[in-house]
């Protein structure tokens, strides 16, 4: 008896040592460094992703996760941003806490320590932490404010013990609220799809993929259109295969804008239907595509660039070199390109269970 008892203690004592939960930490100011694990990327551009902490990362798992950031305890920043599908949203507009439709399609996260130009459609925070303590405050999101919320977490022992280890004090503040997300959002980083593997060298590409490969990096000509690639690297560029930069993509003709996206924030006439050049990252996941969901497959996005590329003032010149006739690509191209998209598809990010939910 004796004897079971002093296995039961060790066991108990084994596994409150090895329990990630902020609970079992002392509760104390901790400001050991989390450092960025990103591969073969670059470093990241933001100078916050050399700051980080392990403290103030599972402080902010716990506000993404947290539904008393919206103003009737229904929602978190996870019901709109889902890790099965690179964190966004299914819906074509997300429904807020109250029940309001937003009227842009959420967007995926990841990888943001490299976006150097802006977050949402129209770029209107400059910086993630601005970012983070919108959607709390938007009323067709969670509509909610901030003395509100601070008032809702400081009545909560567990939340004033983790600003402690985080910040040093129980003092609740938006910006506290805003670098805690930031922070969990910066180690959301997605590099190890099939395409990672194959430029390691450790996956192949089937003869499909590759030839959508070919097509997506291959130049277009307007000489020979026949002949020539679909340039989509022209944009959605680089290993993030986005530019980070406000383009049109000839979504709609002049007469249709409805929304005017970057030039609500700039109120320059050229950035006029100018929307965030996304990355095509997990894109197989995160339908539908587009600012306002308008596609509901991947499919129908190739069939857009491919022949129903609308003009405007502000459509990207390299696209405008293309709807004279389009990019002529027949079915078996148009199903190598998807292919090559899905190849994109990162199941080590989209299970990492890092960043599930601490509760
Ligand atoms: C009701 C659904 C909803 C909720 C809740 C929500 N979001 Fe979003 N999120 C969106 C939509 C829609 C957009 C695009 C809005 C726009 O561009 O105007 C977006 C955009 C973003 C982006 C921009 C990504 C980029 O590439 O620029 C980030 C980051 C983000 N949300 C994080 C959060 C965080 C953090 C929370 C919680 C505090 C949150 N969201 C809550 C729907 C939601
Ligand atoms: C001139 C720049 C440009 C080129 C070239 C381009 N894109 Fe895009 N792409 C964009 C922009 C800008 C958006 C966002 C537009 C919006 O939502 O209003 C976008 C959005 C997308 C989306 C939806 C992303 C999401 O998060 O919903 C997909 C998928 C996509 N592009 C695939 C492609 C493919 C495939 C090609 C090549 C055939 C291509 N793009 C060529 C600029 C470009």
């Amino acid at each position: 008896m004796k004897k079971l008892t002093i296995i039961l203690f060790a066991m108990a004592a084994i596994i409150s040592a090895c329990n990630q939960d902020p609970d079992s930490t002392p509760v104390e100011y901790d400001d050991t460094p989390y450092i960025l694990e990103y591969g073969t990327f670059p470093p990241p551009n933001s100078p916050v992703a050399t700051m980080l902490t392990a403290q103030k990362i599972a402080l902010g798992r716990m506000l993404f996760y947290e539904k008393k950031l919206s103003s009737n305890l229904t929602q978190a920043c996870a019901d709109c941003h889902r890790q099965e599908h690179a964190f966004t949203d299914t819906a074509r507009f997300s429904v807020g806490a109250e029940g309001d439709l937003g009227g842009r399609q959420a967007m995926a996260i990841f990888n943001m320590a490299w976006h150097s130009n802006g977050f949402f459609w129209d770029g209107r925070a400059p910086e993630l932490h601005d970012q983070a303590t919108q959607p709390i405050q938007n009323p067709v999101e969670m509509n909610e404010t901030i003395p509100s919320v601070v008032a809702k977490l400081s009545a909560d022992q567990t939340y004033r013990d983790q600003f402690v280890r985080a910040f040093g004090d129980e003092t609740i503040t938006e910006p506290r609220l805003g670098e805690a997300m930031e922070q969990f959002m910066f180690t959301f980083i997605s590099n190890d799809s099939k395409y990672d593997r194959f430029l390691a060298g450790s996956a192949t590409l089937t003869a499909s993929e590759e030839r959508g490969r070919a097509l997506f990096f291959a130049e277009y000509n307007e000489f020979f259109p026949n002949e020539s690639g679909a340039d989509c690297a022209h944009c959605h560029s680089t290993i993030l295969f986005e530019n980070d930069q406000y383009m049109n993509n000839g979504l709609d003709a002049e007469a249709d804008f409805s929304d005017l996206g970057r030039f609500e924030e700039t109120n320059n006439a050229a950035d006029r239907a100018k929307f965030k050049v996304t990355s095509l990252r997990n894109i197989e996941m995160t339908r539908p595509y587009m600012h306002d969901g308008r596609f509901q497959t991947l499919e129908e996005v190739v069939d857009h660039y491919n022949d129903g590329i609308q003009q405007s003032s502000t459509l990207d010149p390299a696209l405008n070199a293309t709807t004279a006739t389009g990019l002529m690509l027949d079915a078996q191209e148009k199903a190598d390109l998807v292919a090559f998209l899905k190849t994109l598809t990162d199941q080590t990010y989209l299970n990492n269970p890092k960043f599930t939910s601490p509760f």
